[in-house]
Formats: structure tokens, C-alpha cells, sequence
């Protein structure tokens, strides 16, 4: 198969959908890779690191569109990368199409096959294409809280691990999941005294069971969480309700009740965050105050470690690459159920059920389409 990688141009991205690694495998197995000039630059991959492994430079997307029968990306293609799409051609990449009913109807115009990292599954319940960035956001949220507490970043000056006769900081993690954690290990890591807060009992014997020595667990009743708030230096929002938007676990006017300074890393900001007085803010200009209360609530957290996230995301992402390019997609997704929930567009049509009901389109049965 010949698999064509082009530099992501949605702004602010800049991982990329292949590693060198990724093109090495496939060209190992028999494949060819062509990536657009630059691809991995912000990742810190230079055109000579895949020429290195056999891959092809060309200069433009439209050439990388142009030849490819696969095309690997990280972020729904935008209009112009849409209008490239042909016929035939298989996409794999995130598109979060249920918000974003212009992409579907390109997407669907195109003719294209679509496979969505974000609907693969695996046998455990999860989603193992997302997980490796909530890996990454629950890793840097102690890293960022942290900094935000440097006094003059408007925090309250206070240092995780403390020091020798000085007590270290109190850092509250509400949800426990992927996420939650990760942020928590790491928060201990760096001598905080953490807690984390869950709704899910079985999660929270897991967390127990698992990280007893390390951290603190506790069930998220309202009373608990502001009880526990009301003490905390940091407090991470890592809650997942799939599906909804994130409850406001932390109302404006709790925040006089919170310590001066203390800092909201709200790390459930794309679901809406789950502090009541959240917004969304980007690398560039990422905190800010709300009555003396430090918020930190960055959309796109990996995006901050690009070379860690597009080497973790490409981990992830391999073996069902390989597997769509060594035995096609409608075989690959026959042989393996995760992949085949990964199908959102066929030929014209939407095949995912959540998506087709969120924009109002049929939907033809993933089954029916890959027979
Ligand atoms: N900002 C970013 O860059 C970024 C990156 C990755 C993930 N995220 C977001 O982080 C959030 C968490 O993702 P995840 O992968 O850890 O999800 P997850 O499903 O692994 O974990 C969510 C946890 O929240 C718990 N929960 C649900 N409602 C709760 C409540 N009311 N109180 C306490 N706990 C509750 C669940 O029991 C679960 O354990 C999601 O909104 C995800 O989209 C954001």
C-alpha cells in the first residue's frame, strides 16, 4: 500500500500522523511512505530522519493526496486537506465528526473511507488511540500547576515537595481515571501530598490497591470535595462522563472558600471543563485569575510536549496502521472489532451510529460496509 503523511496545518498543531519508526515498519513490510516536507519538524523529526528509512519527501500535501491510497494524520482534515480527499481513499486520523457537521458532509462528499482514531476501542472497555494523550495531559497537569503556583505567576508561592521542616504541597485530583492517575503519580512524584477524588467504588479500590503508598483516595461526594478543596494548594479536573459535558464540580462561589492563590489545572476542559468558572485558554496566554483562584485550562494539553505525544500517539496508533495497510481496510476491520468501530464514513455514507444521530444523518451498518 502506499501510505502518504502530510504536515498537520490545523494552527497550533504540531505533531504529526507518522514517526520515522512508523514509516520504517511499514516500509519493512513492503509499503511505501511519502511525507510532505517538514512534516515532523515540530515534533523534532527532520526530512533526513525518514529518508533515513527509506520514506519519500515531496513538497506539497496535494502531491502527498495525490498518490497515497492511505493517508495517516493527527487531526480532522481540514477544508482544504478535504478537498483533496478522493474516492476510495482511506483516512485514519481523529475527526470528532458529532460537533462538526461541515467536515461529515466533505468527508461524505468526498467518497473517502474514514477511520477515527477516537472511536477505536479495545477489550477492556477503553479507547486505546485517546488514552496515550490523556496519558500525556494527566502527566503535565502537576508540571503546569506547578509552575502556576510560583508566586509570581499568581499562585500561592508554595513548592510541591516542600522542604526539610517545610510541609509540601496539597494537591487534590478529582476523577481518577486516565487522566487522574497519571496527574496523581506524578503530583507524588514530586513530594505533593495528593488525593484522589472518584465516584466509580470499583476505581477507587483499583487506585487503592495499586497506589495505596503513593497517594490518597477518596469518594467524590460534594461534601468531600470541598472539604477537601477548601485545603488544597492544586486541584486537577480530570472527570469523564462519556458522552456529556463535565459536571461543575467547583461553583464561582466556592472559590472564596479555596486558599488565596491555590490554581485549577482543569485538565476536562474540552468536555466544558468541571470548574464553574473555566474557559478554555491555549499555550500562548494558558492561566489566568478569577477572585484571586489561578486557572489554568489549556484544550489541547499534548500539544505543549509535541515529540512525546506524536512518539506516544504513534505507539498507539502502529499496529492498526499495519493492519489496514497489510491486509485493507475492509479486512482488517473484519478480522478486528475494535478497528472496525473506528469506521465512521463509507463510500458516501455515515457508518457510525453516535454521530448519525448527533447530525441527524442514516446510517449504514459498519458490518454492511465492509462486506
Ligand atoms: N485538556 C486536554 O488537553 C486533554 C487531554 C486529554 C484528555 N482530556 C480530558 O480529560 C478528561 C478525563 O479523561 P480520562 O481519559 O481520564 O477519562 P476516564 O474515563 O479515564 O476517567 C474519568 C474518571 O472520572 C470519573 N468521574 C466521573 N464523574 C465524576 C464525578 N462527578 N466526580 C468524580 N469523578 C468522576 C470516572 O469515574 C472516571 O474514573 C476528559 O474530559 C478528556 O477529554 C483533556
Amino acid at each position: 500500500m502506499h501510505i502518504g503523511c502530510p504536515k498537520e496545518i490545523k494552527p497550533q498543531e504540531f505533531r504529526v500522523g507518522m514517526t520515522p519508526n512508523a514509516a520504517h515498519e511499514a516500509i519493512l513490510a513492503g509499503h511505501t511512505v511519502t511525507i510532505e516536507t517538514n512534516a515532523g519538524a515540530g515534533a523534532g523529526f527532520t526530512d533526513e530522519d525518514y529518508i533515513a528509512v527509506g520514506a519519500k519527501i515531496v513538497g506539497t500535501a496535494k502531491e502527498v493526496f495525490d498518490t497515497a491510497d492511505m493517508i495517516v494524520k493527527v487531526k480532522e482534515p481540514q477544508a482544504g486537506e478535504r478537498k483533496m480527499l478522493r474516492e476510495g481513499q482511506l483516512l485514519f486520523t481523529y475527526l470528532h465528526l458529532a460537533p462538526d457537521p461541515e467536515q461529515t458532509k466533505d468527508l461524505l462528499a468526498s467518497g473517502c473511507t474514514a477511520i477515527a482514531y477516537e472511536t477505536v476501542t479495545d477489550d477492556r472497555g477503553g479507547l486505546p488511540l485517546l488514552a496515550p494523550m490523556s496519558e500525556v495531559a494527566g502527566r503535565l497537569a502537576p508540571q503546569v500547576g506547578s509552575w502556576t503556583l510560583q508566586k509570581a505567576n499568581g499562585g500561592r508561592g508554595v513548592l510541591m515537595g516542600g522542604v526539610p521542616g517545610v510541609g509540601p504541597a496539597k494537591v487534590v485530583v478529582i476523577g481518577g481515571g486516565v487522566v487522574g492517575t497519571h496527574a496523581a503519580k506524578i503530583a507524588a512524584g514530586m513530594g505533593a501530598d495528593v488525593t484522589v477524588l472518584d465516584r466509580s467504588l470499583p476505581r477507587l479500590r483499583y487506585l487503592d490497591d495499586v497506589f495505596g503508598g503513593t497517594f490518597k483516595t477518596s469518594y467524590a461526594s460534594a461534601g468531600n470535595t470541598i472539604e477537601l478543596a477548601r485545603q488544597a494548594d492544586m486541584i486537577i479536573g480530570a472527570v469523564l462522563i462519556p458522552g456529556a459535558a463535565a459536571p461543575k464540580l467547583i461553583k464561582r462561589d466556592q472559590l472564596s472558600e479555596l486558599k488565596p492563590g491555590a490554581v485549577l489545572v482543569d485538565v476536562a476542559i474540552d468536555q466544558g471543563g468541571c470548574f464553574e468558572t473555566s474557559r478554555a485558554t491555549t499555550h500562548q496566554d494558558p492561566i489566568y485569575d478569577v477572585d484571586g483562584i489561578m486557572h489554568y485550562c489549556v484544550a489541547n494539553m499534548p500539544g505543549a510536549v509535541a515529540r512525546t505525544s506524536t512518539i506516544a500517539l504513534g505507539n498507539a496508533t502502529m499496529p492498526f496502521m499495519m493492519a489496514l495497510a497489510n491486509k485493507g481496510w475492509k479486512q482488517a476491520c473484519a478480522d478486528d472489532k475494535h478497528l472496525l468501530n473506528g469506521l465512521n464514513v463509507h463510500a458516501g455514507q455515515l457508518t457510525y451510529y453516535a454521530v448519525g444521530e448527533a447530525l441527524g444523518i442514516d446510517v449504514l451498518s459498519p458490518q454492511l460496509a465492509i462486506k
